[in-house]
């Protein structure tokens, strides 16, 4: 059972639930209409029109230290979820850009912003951000600044939000505990086939330097082999470029 917090306004679920975390119960979600200042990766900003899904599910497993790394699973897993949806629900074919955007065609749908809550040596919980384009109009769209689409646009009709959050959340938690157990090992064979990035060629910045390669694998924890002039580098992080 999820427990569900809704805001018609807010500046950010996520800044909501990481200023609440002690109070804020395992499996619960803070969803809003609108987010005044939606936070984006990498500090960017993210656009919560209304009607869109913007959501923060805070979960609160119980890892001991050396175990949080399996945290880092949920980052691939939520953006395979998302595309489980899309496909079951509403027979939308996207794809994944490493790690975790969602793209229809080259277009955005939808991105994920995972952050983790740690005192000490003590996890007090990790926030999954999410925000779906659901009902923006192509005026909004082209406000973002990125090539962008809605769910409404590729179907054609108003997407209800809150049917959206449900089956995302169903979805969600079919495999959440199994994959705790076992990491991204459980989808990657998935992850891979959902991949948009595997076999291009991208730029990715590591530690400020700029490396240019062709995505030949994701590993088994979920960074991507570049193959640079036959040099492999991993990418844990940031963002890429295809
Ligand atoms: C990205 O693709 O850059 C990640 C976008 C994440 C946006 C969501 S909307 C709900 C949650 N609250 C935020 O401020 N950000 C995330």
């Amino acid at each position: 059972m999820v427990k569900k917090i809704y805001f018609p306004e807010i500046a950010s679920t996520n800044d909501y639930a990481s200023e609440n975390i002690g109070s804020i119960e395992d499996r619960t979600v803070i969803f809003a209409d609108i987010q005044t200042k939606g936070r984006g990766r990498n500090g960017r900003h993210w656009f919560s029109g209304k009607n869109n899904l913007s959501a923060s599910l805070i979960l609160k497993p119980q890892l001991n230290f050396s175990q949080v790394y399996k945290v880092n699973a949920l980052v691939h897993y939520t953006a395979v979820v998302l595309a489980r949806v899309f496909k079951k629900e509403y027979s939308i074919e996207t794809r994944i850009k490493w790690p975790n955007d969602l793209m229809a065609g080259f277009k955005k749908i939808a991105g994920i912003l995972i952050e983790t809550v740690i005192t000490g040596e003590s996890l007090q919980g990790v926030i999954i951000g999410t925000g779906v384009n659901l009902n923006l109009d192509e005026k909004s769209l082209k406000k973002i600044g990125r090539p962008a689409t809605s769910l409404n646009v590729l179907l054609g009709k108003e997407v209800n939000r809150d049917e959206f959050l449900d089956l995302f959340l169903k979805e969600f938690f079919l495999q959440y505990d199994e994959l705790l157990m076992q990491g991204f090992s459980l989808i990657k064979e998935e992850y891979k086939l959902k991949s948009m990035t595997l076999g291009r060629a991208v730029k990715a910045a590591i530690s400020g330097k700029e490396y240019s390669g062709i995505a030949k694998d994701i590993d088994d924890m979920g960074q991507l082999v570049l193959d640079c002039n036959n040099e492999e580098k991993i990418i844990n992080t940031g963002d890429i470029t295809c």
